[in-house]
């Protein structure tokens, strides 16, 4: 990879410009929401418990046992024929994957509009994305064109369920398809669930590798940054194919060595302690907030696609004056003070230029404020 092709991201960029304006920043993807009493708990109890050293290369011994019994329970995924290995963050999880099991110039299948950080990802490792664009307003899967992109070079395929930035759910029936086409073409799976808790609209996750199709050839990804709104303590993990073990856990133990061990353990606590209700509330916070937004964007005739997942809403800004999304983000940033994120952002090519992207993981006293300011638009 040409390391002077790493810019900061628009996600990044508009932040910076957000703050030189004071403004509302929906457009990181940070949930700043308060921090359960369990995760508290947790840190005092494993400080007190002198878990200051480095853990096992594949994560502390508690931490994985609450969540074998999580990804049993929540995600059926079979866990005979499969191990987990604890990473620093979702995002260290598929850095490692992809290093592990990617050669250079290997092809990677990746649905458009995607999350930056899977391209850089896959292009960091020398493997080249290619991009199925998901269609129309509830951004569907077009099969045809995800069978004509594979070639003899395509080693893999990338889910992001629920997806950031798009909000979609792969349904299982969406998702059996897909195995179809994984397993004629021989093709490993990523599958990153890091939203695996927000669904709204009484929507169900699936994960792909609770599904025979996908069973022996599928890297789930997920992790608690965004369910426990602990971003910075950088917990993720992945759930591997036994062959997988040993290389994925070695390269994450060579670039990271384990996560912090204080709080691995701290959130095997939280695993084990907080309550169905905590999840339940979640959904029902969320869903709040996904309606308020999306209401104030229909106000002002951003459309937005309501989604089904996440905590992001991709809306239509061909209304709003500007010739690039970049220039609409900064329209919109300037007329009201809210900062969201242009949907170039998201498209390899000029696809996305009429979106733009908010993140509704706000405190409601901040989402309300914006959402006032975004009003103005209307006038
Ligand atoms: C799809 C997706 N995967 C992974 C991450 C990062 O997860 P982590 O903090 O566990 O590295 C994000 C964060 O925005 C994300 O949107």
């Amino acid at each position: 990879m040409n390391i002077e092709s790493l810019t900061h991201s628009e996600i990044r960029n508009m932040s910076i410009e957000c703050d030189k304006v004071g403004g509302f920043n929906l457009s990181q993807g940070i949930s700043n929401l308060n921090l359960n009493n369990k995760l508290v708990e947790g840190i005092d109890r494993a400080l007190k418990r002198g878990f200051n050293y480095y853990t096992q290369f594949d994560g502390d011994f508690e931490l994985k046992n609450a969540l074998s019994k999580k990804i049993i329970s929540y995600n059926k995924i079979n866990l005979d024929n499969k191990k987990i290995i604890v990473t620093s963050g979702a995002t260290g999880a598929f850095y490692c994957a992809c290093f592990a099991v990617l050669k250079p110039n290997d092809e990677v299948i990746v649905f458009e509009p995607y999350y930056g950080y899977h391209i850089k990802t896959i292009e960091a490792v020398g493997a080249k994305p290619t991009y199925v664009t998901l269609k129309g307003k509830d951004f569907d899967i077009d099969f045809e064109e995800l069978e004509n992109i594979i070639t003899d070079r395509t080693k893999a395929i990338l889910i992001c369920t629920p997806s950031n930035p798009c909000g979609k759910i792969f349904s299982e029936n969406d998702l059996q398809k897909l195995g179809l086409i994984c397993k004629k073409n021989n093709l490993i799976v990523f599958t990153d669930e890091i939203y695996e808790y927000f669904l709204y609209d009484n929507k169900e996750h699936v994960s792909p590798g609770s599904l025979e199709i996908f069973d022996d050839n599928t890297i789930t990804i997920s992790g608690y940054s965004k369910t426990f709104s602990i971003t910075g303590w950088r917990i993720g993990y992945c759930v591997v194919p036994e062959k997988y073990f040993e290389p994925i856990g070695h390269i994450s133990d060579l670039f990271y060595v384990c996560s912090p061990s204080v709080l691995q353990n701290a959130v095997a606590y939280g695993i084990n302690e907080i309550n169905k209700n905590f999840y339940y509330n979640l959904i029902k916070k969320f869903t709040y907030k996904r309606d308020l937004l999306c209401s104030v964007l229909f106000d002002i005739g951003l459309n937005p696609t309501i989604p089904k997942g996440s905590y992001y809403i991709m809306a239509d800004a061909s209304s709003v004056d500007g010739k690039t999304s970049k220039e609409k983000a900064m329209q919109i940033l300037n007329d009201t003070k809210v900062a969201c994120v242009p949907g170039s952002e998201f498209y390899h090519s000029n696809k996305g230029e009429n979106f733009v992207r908010f993140c509704f993981a706000k405190e409601d006293e901040i989402l309300n404020q914006a959402c006032n300011n975004l009003l103005k638009l209307n006038k």
